[in-house]
């Protein structure tokens, strides 16, 4: 019994410094600018004890989203998704690993500090106000989920290598590849408020829209 459990334990800790090193090192920690994110609004910390806690953890974090080494616990509020009769393309029943990261705060059902691993922060604030896109459901905001498809409809621009210009789609929840979803991520990067709205990119001139949509 003492022999196994130690050998699970081992195991974790190997994979664990493994994903550590794939988070640290190979995604490159260098590329996100804390000090662009410190002071931001995606800055929760309350004494400046820590940025990345809120979403990131590099220990037993959540292993069951597509985000790296993830922190939150996720929320069981159900979202109404996005619907019309002229969508040609696919969509999820519910949102994508990787835009439920985004809903745990933004549907305004949960705590910031709502973490699987706390090392002693606290913020138990809950998001109110139009911050809280899916506190009313998804129906009503651009629709994600859904599977970027320009052979349905002629009127987008080609998707190669999961990227539609420089926007990124991510992988179908269950599945390992190839990278065809838009997400929350596609649009907004979390990291980075120098477009405003965390915006991948400035939507001047509707240049944003205009990436995916040809008119
Ligand atoms: C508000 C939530 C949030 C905070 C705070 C946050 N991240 Fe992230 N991070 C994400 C999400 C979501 C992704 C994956 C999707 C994406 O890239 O947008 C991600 C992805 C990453 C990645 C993978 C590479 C990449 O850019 O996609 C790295 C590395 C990373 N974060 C590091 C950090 C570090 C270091 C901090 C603290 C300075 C931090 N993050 C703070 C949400 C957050
Ligand atoms: C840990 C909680 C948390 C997570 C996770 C999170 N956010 Fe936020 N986000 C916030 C808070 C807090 C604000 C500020 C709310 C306010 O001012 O009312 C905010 C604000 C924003 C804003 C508005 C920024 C502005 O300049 O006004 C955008 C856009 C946004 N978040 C997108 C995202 C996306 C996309 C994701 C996932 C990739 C995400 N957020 C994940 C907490 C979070
Ligand atoms: C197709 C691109 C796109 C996708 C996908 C997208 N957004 Fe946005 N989002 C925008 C743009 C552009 C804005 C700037 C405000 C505007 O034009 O309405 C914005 C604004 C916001 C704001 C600020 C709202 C306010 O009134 O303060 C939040 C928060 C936000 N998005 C979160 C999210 C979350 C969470 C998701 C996924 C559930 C998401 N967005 C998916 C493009 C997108
Ligand atoms: C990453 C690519 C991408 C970006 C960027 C993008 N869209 Fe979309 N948009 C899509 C896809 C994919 C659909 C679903 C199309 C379908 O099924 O026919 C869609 C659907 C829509 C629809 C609903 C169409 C319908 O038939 O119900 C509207 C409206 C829309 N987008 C407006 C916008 C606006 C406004 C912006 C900029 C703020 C934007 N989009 C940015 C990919 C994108």
């Amino acid at each position: 019994m003492r022999e196994s459990a130690r050998t699970i334990v081992l195991v974790r800790t190997t994979s664990q410094i493994l994903l550590t090193w794939l988070f640290f090192g190979i995604a490159g920690i260098a590329d996100v600018h804390a000090s662009s994110i410190a002071g931001s609004p995606h800055d929760l910390s309350v004494n400046g004890e820590g940025i990345c806690v809120y979403c990131h953890t590099p220990m037993s974090a959540s292993l069951d989203g597509s985000t790296p080494l993830w922190n939150r616990k996720t929320s069981s509020k159900t979202l109404s998704m996005y619907s019309s009769s002229t969508l040609d393309m696919t969509i999820e029943a519910t949102p994508g690993d990787v835009s439920l990261m985004c809903l745990s705060c933004h549907d305004g059902s949960m705590a910031y500090d709502s973490l699987i691993n706390n090392p002693g922060v606290a913020n138990n604030g809950v998001m109110t106000g139009t911050s809280a896109i899916g506190a009313d459901g998804l129906a009503n905001d651009h629709p994600i989920s859904i599977e970027y498809d320009p052979s349905k409809d002629s009127h987008f621009a080609p998707a190669t290598n999961g990227r539609v210009g420089g926007l990124p789609l991510f992988v179908k929840n269950g599945q390992t590849g190839p990278a065809t979803q838009v997400e929350c991520s596609t649009c907004h990067d979390v990291h980075d408020p120098s477009n405003g709205n965390f915006l991948r990119m400035s939507n001047a001139g509707s240049s944003l829209c205009l990436t995916c949509h040809v008119l």
